[in-house]
């Protein structure tokens, strides 16, 4: 079967700046496909190259089987982005909006009034169409971009960052309309997040992106698999790292200062022995592997997102003593 987006080597330079350093990637049919990384790590960059608003410095992909290079038109004839540029006007309502839109793009307008009804059918916006998008809450917005993302029949549609800001509860409930657009408009969905639980519940597949290169991709639970066992991190005074390497079901140590994240098998059966052997600890926690240990896995740091919001490892950390 073809894909629906093919990439070769795809790189890009900003004035010397390798913001893209050769990423390859076979996106299939009604895949959700998700581009997770930091801040920095070339993700926008990566769909923006795709969707044909900037050109690669080198490499090529196909998209919907037009070449982003040769035959831009045609690509962006057949893709809708959601990016970061809240482009709606306030004193008109969603509806206007859409219409705005439509009009913008070369949206065939035939029975725009159908498409309209039904993109904002899609996305539960039908009760609030008439209001004006100054009334509308964060959430609501962002479903109105995904519908206006959609008015033109995409076969596949980018979604950066589309959560970003919302709070977890609203981040939740887009999720939900993401999915419908892939299940009822079998669109193919690529979309790039730094939220970990957000690319573990959201995608299909997932590459992890770090540094401008793909590091690990796979689903979200093949890619937890790799990581090679469970996850306990402890904080010590002075670990005793001798008698823990001498430990067989231990497959991987790593320090930072006092705080040891041992990668373990079975964790739950050898955890007293651990403890005993490591000395006088301070805290201890004990988890399945998640996207962010996928990511320290294969990168050697963590994911960290931003500061305002305090990073994944933290909350979990903090997480049970509130
Ligand atoms: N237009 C640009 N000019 C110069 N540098 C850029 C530009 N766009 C992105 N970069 C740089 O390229 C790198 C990747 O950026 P970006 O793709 O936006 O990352 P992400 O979306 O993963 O946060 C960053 O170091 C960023 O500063
Ligand atoms: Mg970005």
């Amino acid at each position: 079967m073809a894909y629906v987006i093919e990439a070769r080597g795809l790189h890009k330079s900003f004035n010397g700046v390798k913001a893209v350093n050769g990423i390859d990637l076979r996106i299939n049919e009604g895949e959700i496909f998700g581009l997770l990384g930091p801040n920095g790590a070339g993700k926008t960059t990566t769909l923006s190259m795709l969707a044909t608003l900037i050109k690669p410095t080198k490499g090529s992909a196909l998209v919907n089987g037009f070449d982003i290079r040769t035959q831009a038109h045609r690509v962006r004839g057949s893709i809708g982005f959601v990016f970061q540029d809240p482009s709606s006007d306030d004193l008109l309502t969603g509806r206007e909006n859409l219409y705005l839109h439509a009009l913008m793009y070369g949206v065939d307008m035939r029975d725009i009034n159908r498409k309209m009804d039904d993109v904002l059918k899609l996305v539960d916006l039908t009760g609030v169409q008439h209001r004006r998008m100054k009334t509308y809450s964060g959430g609501m917005r962002r479903r109105l971009e995904l519908a206006r993302g959609l008015l033109h029949e995409p076969k596949v549609l980018f979604l950066d960052e589309p959560t970003l800001g919302l709070d977890p509860q609203t981040r939740e409930h887009l999720w939900k309309y993401i999915k419908r657009l892939s299940t009822e408009k079998r669109v193919t969905i690529i979309v790039t997040t730094h939220y970990m639980d957000e690319a573990d519940l959201l995608c299909d597949r997932v590459a992890i992106i770090d540094h401008g290169k793909i590091v690990a991709l796979d689903t979200p639970a093949n890619l937890k698999k790799r990581v090679g066992g469970d996850v306990v991190r402890i904080s010590a005074r002075s670990p005793n790292l001798r008698a823990l390497r001498k430990l067989r079901y231990i497959k991987k140590i790593k320090t930072d200062g006092g705080l040891l994240t041992l990668t373990v098998d079975e964790a739950e059966r050898h955890l007293q022995e651990i403890l005993k052997v490591v000395g006088e600890v301070r805290s201890v926690e004990s988890h399945f592997p998640t996207l962010n240990d996928v990511f320290l896995h294969f990168t050697g740091s963590e994911i960290r997102e931003t500061e305002a919001e305090g990073g994944y490892f933290e909350r979990m950390m903090h997480s049970g003593n509130r």
